[in-house]
């Protein structure tokens, strides 16, 4: 599939190299077209880089990688017409940092940045996930034991099953996929970022995840 990867920081160059490794055809999105860091990560995966626009505008399938405060900017910037139609996958989390640790989660409107974005680009077909966990482990659940979970939420059935394909792609099993309904679930997972920091802090390391034990 050809994917936009919106977004140059750690995540989305993670997601970016299992997709090239999984036999997609990758594009990186960023601000400009000459983005040092997107350039080196395309050189090093024989991939291609652009503006968010180009990015998209080329693509089937868009990833959301970008901060959370400054999502929105970024995909009016990849442009309405470059993402009708398309599958958007959301793994941002509007966190604002700008008064130190703890962030505060930015609510908008008590909903979610996803349901803003999904508000924002009606024709554009959003799925939320993967934002409860660290990069690393999105794309290789394998590297921390247990029957721990990734959460998808969306109101497009045919769109969540397109991401939840994907998922299975990176190793995810089905039955640690939990979808969540539609995209109002988006509100509860961007919630568990304050435990999810947290738990970092107590840990010192970001390799651990949620697991969902029932009886
Ligand atoms: N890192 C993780 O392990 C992880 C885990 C779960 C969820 N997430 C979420 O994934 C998203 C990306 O996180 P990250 O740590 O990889 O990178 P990040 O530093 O949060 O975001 C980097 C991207 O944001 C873009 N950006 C910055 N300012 C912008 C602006 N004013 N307008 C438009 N775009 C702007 C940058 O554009 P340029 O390319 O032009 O610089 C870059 O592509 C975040 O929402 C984060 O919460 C990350």
């Amino acid at each position: 599939m050809r994917i936009a990867v919106l977004g140059t920081g750690e995540a989305g160059r993670r997601l970016g190299s299992k997709l090239v490794s999984l036999g997609h055809e990758v594009t990186l999105g960023s601000r400009s077209a000459d983005n040092p860091r997107a350039a080196e990560w395309a050189a090093g995966h024989r991939s291609a880089h652009g503006t968010f626009a180009a990015a998209a505008g080329g693509a089937e399938l868009v990833v959301n990688a970008t901060g959370g405060l400054v999502s929105m900017a970024a995909l009016e910037a990849a442009g309405t017409e470059n993402l009708r139609g398309k599958v958007l996958i959301d793994v941002s989390n509007p966190l604002d940092f700008s008064a130190g640790m703890p962030p505060k989660v930015v609510t908008p409107d008590g909903g979610s940045l996803a349901e803003q974005i999904q508000r924002a680009f009606p024709e554009t077909r959003v799925v939320k996930t993967l934002n409860t966990m660290t990069n690393t482990i999105m794309v290789d659940p394998g590297r921390v034991p247990g029957d721990h979970v990734v959460f998808v939420c969306g109101d497009d059935a045919e769109a969540k099953s397109v991401v939840t394909g994907l998922l299975r792609s990176f190793g995810w099993p089905e039955a640690r996929i939990v979808d969540l309904g539609d995209l109002t679930g988006a509100r509860a997972t961007e919630l568990v970022l304050p435990l999810w920091l947290r738990l970092f802090g107590i840990f010192g390391s970001a390799d651990f995840n949620f697991a969902l034990p029932r009886a």
